[in-house]
């Protein structure tokens, strides 16, 4: 079975059993960035040509956008390296079939490219998902100050668009993937577009190096204005996507929750900056390399508070992770969730594991306790269900994930990386 190939167990109520309550010690690569994989490779509708990427991660949301991509045409093929070649010269179907969004947000990416490069697309609206409602509103507005004709009928974004033109736009909230797909769109059309308050995170970044490898003329990503200056065709290219500053993360937190010294991998810790300082607050102690960061928890725990807001502040997708970590912290933390308005579904599952954790809105004031118990819960998307996998590390007996198929659309053989790790969990399908 190829990486890319959807995993069959994914489908099943796979579950995670997890005897907790030893540190963690040890060496572990992080993989591939999904929220950079993800735009990226829909990047490859932007080109005739064949867009080569290496350090893709293989999850099932990467699968997903792939079978998303070859039904519109794409060419797909894996090289020996693992490496994932896109060939878009055949782009004879713009559509995104509600089946396959609903599955995945993400695939939203698609329809900035699919305008530039087909002047039509019909792409299904996402719907809400557990963690909030998060309307496209901002990727339609952008693409019609654009000079994109969209209407919305029977549930799908239906958008036209003889040659997309540059426009000023300026984003009343920052989004991620609106400035991603605005972005994409942009490289195409005829003119400049300037995008204001744009996400400044460095999966928008590693966006705008691809597309510039492939001709693309982007300028000021990474800020909050980016400036792109249409061409009339992109070529392929080779890129190699950035490591996963959120699975960097998560393993960190897991190594300072648990406690023992612990050695990422193939990461870059320039993009972590809030989350390092967190943990150093914490009680961690961190050593910085080239291409890794070790950490090490060997005296109390303090508990920090968070506060999540757009790149470079603190990351909305390590919240429930800290979150876990201050259940079991010295005193008490405010976690306040920004971005998202109800990314605190993880709560009631601590409180099943031990976790005395009172929210009020989109604040969550969590108390430590001196230890968690093992207990069944439920994973309800993808950060929450990291958060749940460190509480069951450090709680006392045996703790159960159940619905483990949010994990895996982020976090690739996070059972095997936690194994080298010396965690005691096993898979159960
Ligand atoms: C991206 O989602 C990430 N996904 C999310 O990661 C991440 O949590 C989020 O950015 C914030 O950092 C990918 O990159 C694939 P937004 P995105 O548009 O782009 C509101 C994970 O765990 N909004 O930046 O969908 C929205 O409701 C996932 O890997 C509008 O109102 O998030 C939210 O409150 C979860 N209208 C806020 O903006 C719009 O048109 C930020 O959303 C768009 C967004």
């Amino acid at each position: 079975m190829s990486a890319f190939q959807p995993n069959l167990h994914i489908v099943s109520m796979d579950k995670l059993l997890i005897q907790g309550g030893v540190p963690l010690s040890g060496e572990i690569r992080i993989s591939g960035a999904k929220n950079a994989a993800l735009p990226i490779l829909c990047a490859g509708l932007l080109t005739e040509s064949t867009l080569t990427l290496t350090n893709v991660p293989h999850l099932h949301d990467v699968t997903t956008m792939l079978k998303l991509l070859g039904q519109m045409g794409v060419q797909v093929s894996l090289d020996e390296k693992n490496g994932l070649s896109l060939g878009g010269g055949n782009i004879h179907n713009p559509l995104a079939p509600y089946e396959m969004v609903k599955t995945m947000r993400a695939s939203i990416l698609v329809l900035g490219p699919l305008l530039a490069r087909c002047g039509e697309a019909r792409v299904s609206l996402p719907g809400g998902c557990a963690i909030g409602s998060r309307p496209v509103d901002l990727h339609i507005k952008g693409l019609q100050a654009m000079g994109a004709e969209i209407d919305i009928e029977h549930g799908y974004i239906v958008a036209h668009a003889k040659r997309l033109k540059g426009a000023r736009i300026f984003m009343d909230l920052v989004s991620v993937t609106g400035t991603e797909n605005l972005m994409m769109a942009a490289a195409l059309a005829d003119g400049v577009t300037v995008i204001e308050n744009a996400a400044r995170e460095p999966e928008v970044v590693d966006l705008a190096v691809c597309l510039n490898a492939m001709g693309a003329r982007v300028e000021g990503a990474g800020g909050d204005i980016i400036t792109i200056h249409g061409v009339e065709k992109l070529h392929g290219a080779s890129h190699h996507v950035i490591p996963d500053r959120i699975e960097t993360g998560t393993y960190l937190v897991a190594a300072a929750a648990c406690g023992g010294r612990v050695k990422v991998k193939d990461t870059r810790h320039d993009t972590l900056d809030a989350v390092l300082e967190k943990l150093r607050e914490a009680g961690a102690h961190i050593t910085l390399g080239e291409d890794w960061v070790e950490i090490e928890r060997s005296g109390p725990l303090k508990a920090v508070n968070i506060r999540t807001a757009p790149h470079p502040a603190f990351p909305t997708d390590m919240q429930a992770q800290f979150m876990a970590l201050n259940c079991i912290a010295d005193g008490s933390a405010t976690i306040i969730e920004t971005i998202f308005e109800n990314r605190f579904m993880h709560v009631q599952e601590l409180i099943r594991l031990g976790a005395s954790i009172e929210t009020q809105g989109n604040t969550a004031v969590v108390r430590g306790v001196p230890r968690l118990d093992g207990a069944i819960v439920m994973a309800t998307d993808l950060r929450a269900s990291a958060s749940l996998v460190i509480a069951g590390l450090v709680a006392q007996g045996e703790t159960t994930v159940e619905r483990i198929y949010h994990i895996d659309r982020g976090y690739e053989c996070i059972e095997e990386k936690l194994s080298q790790l010396g965690a005691r969990i096993k898979r159960v399908h």
